[in-house]
């Protein structure tokens, strides 16, 4: 079924008029092999669960041993965010998908929005987002009263409330989807949104335009046109994408892509 579908996203125009039939023949099809396609992704799920669970719940671990760019990576994020002039930011609510011990949420998304939600699958990184983003840390403010739910699941099993978020923000945790667990993802993340939300995506993304995977952390990269193709058949429409300056040479180029909902009218009637 992965093929059906990564054919699908690789097609280049799908009709508007046939996003929705197209995903709920998805949809069905997933439901219909759920127990094949659970237990042929299980281990991909789970290698990467083991692999996180041997890594320190610190900013160092969640880059890779690259703590250092942890100020860059921040500082290129508000810049982007920031031209997307988000409306309402100080009253409404962000979720941070993948999130690890809060390091997004702490430090770009807690100082604009009202309340942030976490979702993370390891428990300890959860449980340490908690501290971490309440508490001070040296000069970075904590934010007792801006930190929302933290939901401990994976991205694969989580079904956000409709109508909920101004902006959800997923960072570096995409290559640990399947594809057909992506779109689903992306259809849910659309639904979640409020009218005006924004869906912006920070991931690495292949030169090859080919998948590369990594058997060290269970995860993929992808091209860029996967994502575009994904988002678009999730009836999103790309309104900002901007590569990341001045990271390290050597790393996979780093992409920020903003989506906001087709119309309704169009996606969801
Ligand atoms: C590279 S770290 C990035 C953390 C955070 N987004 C950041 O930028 O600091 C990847 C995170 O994704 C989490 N993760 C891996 N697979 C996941 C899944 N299927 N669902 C949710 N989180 C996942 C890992 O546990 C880890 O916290």
């Amino acid at each position: 079924m992965e093929d059906i579908i990564k054919d699908n996203l690789e097609k280049k125009s799908l009709k508007r008029e046939d996003i929705k039939d197209n995903l709920e023949e998805k949809s069905l099809e997933k439901e219909e092999n759920y127990v094949v396609s659970q237990s042929s992704n299980s281990e991909f799920y789970l290698n990467a669960q083991k692999y996180w669970a041997k890594i320190p719940p610190t900013v160092n671990g969640m880059l890779g041993g690259l703590g250092y760019i942890n100020a860059l990576d921040i500082q290129g994020s508000n810049c982007f965010l920031r031209e997307l002039k988000i409306k309402d930011a100080s009253k409404t609510c962000a979720l941070d998908c993948g999130a690890g011990i809060g390091r997004v949420s702490k430090n770009l998304l807690m100082p604009l929005f009202a309340k942030v939600d976490l979702v993370e699958q390891d428990q300890a990184f959860a449980a340490k987002a908690h501290e971490y983003c309440v508490k001070d840390s040296g000069a970075v403010l904590g934010y007792p009263n801006r930190l929302g739910e933290i939901y401990n699941i994976g991205l694969q099993d989580f079904r956000p409330d409709v109508n909920k978020y101004n902006l959800v923000w997923s960072q570096w945790v995409l290559g640990h989807l399947t594809d057909v667990d992506l779109l689903l993802l992306f259809v849910r993340i659309r639904q979640s949104l409020i009218a005006g939300g924004h869906f912006v995506i920070k991931e690495n993304i292949t030169s090859s335009r080919q998948v590369e995977k990594d058997d060290e952390d269970s995860s993929v990269a992808r091209p860029l046109k996967m994502y575009e193709t994904c988002l678009k058949q999730a009836g999103f429409r790309i309104v900002k994408m901007t590569q990341q300056k001045n990271f390290p040479k050597g790393l996979y180029p780093v992409y920020m892509i903003a989506s906001r909902p087709l119309r309704k009218k169009i996606c969801d009637s």
